[in-house]
């Protein structure tokens, strides 16, 4: 079958502008929210006497058997039909002939594939919440079965102060929950129904906007026709979440990689998240992580891509905009690959508890706390520092820990220390004592542990929810 848009062209065109100009290699995908958004269409100009009550179903029930059709992995779709919008319409004018030439009426490419597009978004970003869910499902548990692991908590990569393990975990947990509430705006922004817009200026004929908006569960109508056919800035916002969120992992991946080094030795990833080198005969890689590190270049260049895509677009459709979908596939593929391979990393992790003690030492991990053992003699801070920073240097000299210089040296520095110093010099004291709200105190660690729960547990019964309108 010929171009359906060749009516008023004379010349065949050149087999190379399908090259060029078909995005069905990879705008398939949409293919489901393509054949969902066709049956309200239809069901609405059924509804509103623009087709007959039989046409409309006949098309109803010929675009249910496309969508099987398509549903087969070995259905080819051929790049002469231009894009999955024009391949579904082909086949039903060849099932039903003048009937199925009715499905387009009130309709243009452009509105439709803002409208898929935008559905795929809403169903994408509920798909990432959920898999963001498990992740933090994880890091829960993983906190809740290390508890008791202290470990140095880093600045500039030097250790710094001694902190709970579950703790550093946590921290991952709050950004999660808040790229969750990301995912939640790129849905809501998405909730948005756009059909009816047509080519940019609407339609002459006596549509029903807010049936079709209702009947495929969307919240609002776009209020500008020319704006809901030429903006893209509900993919940026996902995008924009996606990149957040990959920074996120990245990060994880990072320390994963880090503390499964010699150097480190913290951590052990499970063999079967790991790979082996094809000429070193011991290594065991952490592959998985370093690729949720690499892939999250891919991820932040698909946010770019698509800003600079959109930058110096006059109003209001231009080919340019078929740019999108690829940058925006390519994120949603990489950000679920990225997210299953830090959850299966970290529920199968193992901690060397015997190696975090051992780098608990040789740092004065606990000057800190010392210097606040004399604030609390009334001593003023920053004197207390400059103290600490001797008796540090007196302990390095003598290549000892805190702890082992006697109370006779610590006093050559300051007669207010006595012998209840040495609790303080303990990592478990001095995580003990850091008892305020956000501490890495046990207490507050727990009760993080069981708001978290709470958290989830809610989430769990509303995931849905969590997507809908305030
Ligand atoms: N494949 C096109 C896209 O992805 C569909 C819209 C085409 N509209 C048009 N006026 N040529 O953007």
């Amino acid at each position: 079958m010929a171009k359906l848009w060749k009516g008023r062209f004379k010349d065949e065109i050149d087999s190379f502008v399908d090259e060029m100009n078909a995005s069905i290699t990879f705008d398939h995908e949409l293919f489901p929210f393509d054949i969902e958004g066709s049956i309200a269409h239809v069901k609405m100009l059924a509804r509103q006497g623009i087709i007959s009550e039989k046409e409309g179903e006949k098309i109803v029930t010929a675009l249910y058997e496309i969508e099987k059709e398509l549903s087969s992995p070995e259905h080819k779709f051929p790049i002469e039909d231009e894009d999955i919008h024009m391949h579904i319409e082909k086949k039903l004018i060849k099932k039903l002939g003048d009937t199925g030439k009715k499905v387009h009426t009130a309709r243009s490419r452009n509105d439709q594939v803002a409208l898929d597009v935008r559905m795929y978004i809403k169903a994408k970003s509920i798909e990432i919440g959920e898999t963001i869910f498990k992740l933090q499902q994880a890091i829960l548990s993983k906190g809740e079965e290390y508890l008791d692991v202290i470990i140095p908590g880093y600045t500039h990569l030097q250790r710094a102060q001694p902190v709970l393990f579950s703790h550093h975990l946590f921290a991952y947990y709050e950004m999660l929950n808040r790229d969750f509430t990301h995912f939640v705006e790129a849905y809501r922004e998405a909730d948005h129904m756009p059909l009816g817009s047509a080519a940019l200026a609407g339609t002459t004929l006596n549509i029903d906007r807010e049936f079709v908006k209702n009947f495929l569960g969307f919240h609002f109508l776009t209020e500008n026709s020319m704006d809901a056919v030429s903006d893209r800035d509900f993919i940026l916002i996902f995008l924009n979440a996606s990149a957040i969120l990959a920074m996120h992992l990245s990060r994880m991946a990072e320390e994963l990689i880090l503390w499964s080094s010699k150097e480190f030795d913290l951590v052990e990833i499970a063999e079967r998240y790991t790979t082996g080198s094809s000429i070193m005969p011991q290594k065991r890689n952490p592959d998985l992580a370093e690729l949720v590190r690499g892939k999250t270049g891919k991820i932040y260049g698909n946010l770019v891509s698509l800003l600079t895509t959109m930058k110096g677009l006059p109003l209001t459709y231009n080919k340019d905009l078929q740019e999108d979908k690829e940058p925006l596939f390519d994120s949603v593929k990489n950000i679920l690959l990225s997210l299953r391979a830090i959850e299966k990393m970290l529920s199968t992790l193992k901690i060397k508890k015997e190696n975090t003690k051992k780098i608990l030492t040789g740092g004065f991990l606990t000057a800190t706390d010392l210097a606040e053992y004399l604030v609390k003699k009334g001593i003023p801070f920053r004197d207390a520092h400059s103290i600490v920073g001797k008796i540090v240097a007196d302990a390095e000299e003598k290549g000892v820990e805190l702890h082992q210089l006697s109370l006779e040296e610590m006093k050559n520095y300051s007669d207010k220390i006595e012998k209840d110093v040495y609790k303080y010099l303990k990592p478990e004291t001095s995580a003990r004592l850091r008892n305020i709200p956000g501490g890495t105190s046990p207490e507050q660690v727990k009760k993080m542990l069981y708001k978290y729960r709470n958290q989830l547990e809610w989430r769990k019964k509303f995931i849905k929810n969590s997507f809908q309108p305030y």
